[in-house]
């Protein structure tokens, strides 16, 4: 198989990249749509693996992912549509394009090396720059807002809720007696100051970034949305995958596709199903998919990378 991703110029290392063509079988002439296309790793590997007539749609909300995608993928010419767009606005993409169904979905989920490498981004708290943190340039609400805004109770539920942060109320009661803050490096400063004495394997502001993350782009409640969307549009055969980073998104997946591979969601105690739900998928991986130790090696942001596979009946 053909790994146009061997020698990458690209500043994003595609997770995951032979299992994903393996898994979606891309043909020619498919139809195939990247939700999260970023820099266009896999979606070249679906193209070059769907050859010759096999065609793609990408979304993606950031402008400069899909500035580097189209430079990338440039040479698949008509065979290729990208849009900046939400992937919650999936259905809507799709027939816009005329298609009724498509072949395969992908999501590679979250953040992508361009955008925690871009210290004007406010990715990162590796790096100083702008409370900002989002997917699009046009959302209106940055990171800053909430760290600002937010009462002290609801910044800690945030922590709790989006970060899994233990420290989610000390941490809460430090940004409000330190705000306004405006850089990345003043509140990873703040939590470092409020989390003295507590040593961890990680460093102490990385559960409040993703937190801030997820809440600033609302990434569960657009995952949640857009997972009957997309298999509803499967035709029968095809395939979603699935790639997330961290355990909040591995659990929508995993739960959403248990439901949807079950003929009854009734209770165990109840004798007589009464829901009359179909099953509409198999789940294919009853355990996540993991990157191998090697690629782990070559990309260490593959390390938390978990995919998980459907198909449609
Ligand atoms: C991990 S990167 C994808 C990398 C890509 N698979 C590649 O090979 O280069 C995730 C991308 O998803 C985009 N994204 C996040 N939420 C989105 C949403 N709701 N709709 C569309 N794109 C989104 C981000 O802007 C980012 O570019």
């Amino acid at each position: 198989m053909a790994n146009p991703e061997a020698n990458n110029r690209y500043p994003h290392l595609p997770v995951l990249y032979q299992q994903i063509i393996t898994a979606l079988r891309p043909e020619s002439p498919g139809r195939y749509v990247d939700c999260t296309v970023g820099a266009g790793g896999h979606a070249a590997g679906i193209l070059e693996n769907s050859s010759p007539s096999g065609h793609l749609l990408g979304l993606d909300l950031d402008p400069q992912a899909l500035a580097l995608a189209s430079q990338r993928l440039s040479l698949y010419g008509e065979r290729v549509h990208l849009l900046q767009a939400s992937y919650t606005t999936l259905l809507e993409q799709i027939h816009g394009l005329g298609w009724e169904n498509v072949q395969g979905i992908l999501f590679d989920l979250g953040v992508s090396s361009m955008q925690v490498d871009t210290p004007e981004r406010g990715f990162s708290f590796l790096a100083n720059g702008p409370l900002d943190m989002r997917f699009s340039p046009e959302q209106p609400q940055q990171a800053a807002d909430l760290v600002n805004r937010l009462p002290e109770d609801q910044i800690a539920d945030l922590l709790w809720r989006y970060g899994e942060e233990p420290h989610s109320r000390k941490i809460a009661g430090a940004i409000c007696q330190a705000r306004p803050l405006h850089s990345t490096q003043e509140l990873a400063e703040v939590i470092s100051q409020a989390l003295k004495g507590h040593r961890g394997r990680i460093h102490p502001a990385t559960r409040t970034f993703q937190a801030l993350r997820i809440a600033v782009n609302q990434e569960l409640q657009a995952l949640e949305t857009t997972l009957p969307q997309a298999v509803s549009v499967l035709s029968p055969g095809a395939r979603i995958a699935m790639i997330s980073f961290h355990s909040l998104e591995d659990r929508i997946v995993k739960q959403y596709f248990r439901r949807e591979s079950r003929d009854c969601i009734c209770p165990p105690e109840q004798p007589i199903c009464t829901c009359h739900h179909r099953a509409i998928i198999i789940e294919i991986t009853r355990h996540p998919i993991v990157p191998t130790g090697q690629e782990v090696e070559a990309n260490s942001r593959a390390r938390s990378a978990h995919l998980r596979l459907a198909e449609k009946l």
